[in-house]
């Protein structure tokens, strides 16, 4: 395992405002930074040695904001009624992250067969996975029945076909039936789940009603980070848990799918980026920033589950922790974004820059925007700037300009705003995206034009160590 020095015993001499002030843009969004985050960027030379050594750019993880982050999910729930958290693990591939959810005594939220394969390589109980990928083939489903986890079924086509695997197999498979919520006034239909006449269908079906299926649990997966979608969703979810205990089952759980929200930087600087960017140009052609992350939003994490928790249901007005609990129904829940909170960032070496039409710079940068993106408009966050060398250079002039990476498409941008560079900015810098463990680093990234995948380093005691997803020895 190649292993590189970081920060190991020396002193940290440099602050994240120190290390912010060499890169903003025009308009500012300075992200919030982890005490690891500013250990490893003050040791610029390590990084630069470790862009050498695995090219450019490299995805540095630390699982260790990870602990916090549950246990503020954990400490916004009732002692009566119990919490089961389910990392989301398409949110980030490094299996850093499924070795602490599984220290923390968290399960594994999986959407693929890979996924799941690997979940289990990593020791992982199967009572402690959840299957709620999209689309599940023939051998997916063979594996699901293999290994024991369950499966949340989504279509009764699924159904069945999990129900002959199941059959063929020998054995049972523990099932959650997923729910499709009933669309808010005017919104359009979410395209996962079963309406409740197709649950009563599925019920109907012989491979639950013969007990090779066997229904565990309710599932639903909101889109968005409303409170009352999730409030609406508990709702609709115990008439599904009622139509299931009436024909004989015995579901354990409601599981209120992902998308706690959480908030990157601070308010003011939210609100103060929205209010220039209506009244000046601070993007790239004036792009208009229309799909972006609320990346300030309130509440978020312990406090968006306990106002979830401590909302009044619709159907009886019962408070929906309290309904849960006494309907003796654990909550099940399944954050990727929120528990990768803080957990990583994504580094890449300045290889260029050069004059632009509009009076200001392109800086080249050795990566590409499916490094650094989820599918919105931007990822912003600003990013940092660590000047390379020991900082005799004689300072550079302020510069302005855009990060553009190396696809050969025109709009190709790493961000659409626009940058300020107080002092310049050099071939041989390091670019710094801040907290992109949650979905920004892998859930779009590519290898077009033969560029490698960016590699993914373990920060652990001040050494960085590239993680299990990139050993070649790993089967696929
Ligand atoms: C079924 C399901 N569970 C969990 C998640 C994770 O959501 P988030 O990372 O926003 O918490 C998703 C995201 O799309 C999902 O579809």
């Amino acid at each position: 395992v190649a292993r590189t020095g970081v920060h190991r015993g020396s002193a940290l001499t440099v602050t994240g405002d120190e290390l912010r002030g060499a890169c903003s843009g025009v308009a500012p969004l300075p992200a919030r930074l982890e005490p690891w985050q500013v250990a490893v960027m003050s040791a610029q030379a390590a990084l630069s040695s470790a862009i050498r050594s695995h090219g450019s750019p490299v995805n540095v993880l630390d699982p260790g904001p990870m602990e916090r982050n549950v246990e503020e999910l954990r400490s916004a729930v009732p002692h009566d009624l119990t919490l089961r958290v389910f990392f989301a693990r398409k949110s980030n591939k490094a299996l850093a992250f499924v070795d602490e959810a599984r220290r923390l005594g968290l399960g594994v939220d999986v959407a693929s067969d890979g996924e799941l394969r690997q979940v289990m390589d990593r020791g992982l109980a199967p009572n402690r996975v959840i299957v709620t990928a999209a689309v599940k083939p023939r051998p997916f489903l063979e594996r699901c029945a293999a290994t024991g986890v369950t499966v949340a079924l989504d279509n009764l086509d699924e159904l069945r076909l999990a129900g002959d695997v199941a059959a063929a197999a020998g054995t049972t498979m523990p099932v959650a039936i997923r729910l499709a919520l009933r669309p808010a006034d005017g919104a359009t239909p979410t395209r996962f789940g079963m309406d409740p006449p197709t649950i009563r269908d599925a019920l109907d079906e012989p491979a639950i009603t013969n007990g090779t299926l066997v229904p565990v649990g309710v599932h639903f997966h909101a889109d968005g980070y409303r409170v009352a979608d999730r409030v609406n969703g508990v709702d609709q979810a115990l008439e599904a848990v009622a139509a299931l205990r009436t024909r004989g089952h015995r579901p354990a759980f409601v599981d209120i799918g992902g998308g706690i929200p959480m908030a990157y930087l601070e308010r003011d600087d939210w609100e103060r980026f929205w209010d220039r960017h209506r009244r000046e140009p601070v993007t790239f052609d004036r792009h208009p920033l229309g799909s972006v992350y609320p990346m300030w939003q309130s509440p978020t994490r312990g406090a968006w589950l306990r106002e979830v928790l401590t909302s009044r249901l619709p159907c009886d007005g019962r408070e929906v922790g309290r309904a849960l609990a006494d309907e003796h129904l654990a909550l099940h829940c399944e954050p990727g974004r929120s528990l990768l909170d803080g957990c990583g960032m994504t580094v890449a070496r300045v290889e260029f820059r050069k004059p632009h039409g509009d009076g200001g710079m392109v800086v080249g940068v050795a990566m590409n925007r499916t490094q650094c993106r989820s599918a919105t408009d931007d990822c912003m966050l600003d990013p940092l700037l660590l000047p390379t060398g020991d900082g005799s250079a004689p300072p550079a002039p302020a510069e302005e300009g855009y990060l553009v990476g190396a696809y050969c498409i025109e709009r190709e941008l790493l961000t659409w705003r626009r940058m300020r560079f107080p002092r310049g900015v050099r071939p041989g810098d390091l670019i710094v995206f801040p907290n992109t463990a949650g979905y920004l680093m892998h859930i779009l990234e590519s290898a077009s034009h033969q560029i490698p995948l960016a590699r993914n380093l373990v920060h652990v005691d001040g050494t960085l160590h590239v993680d299990a997803i990139d050993d070649p020895d790993r089967p696929m």
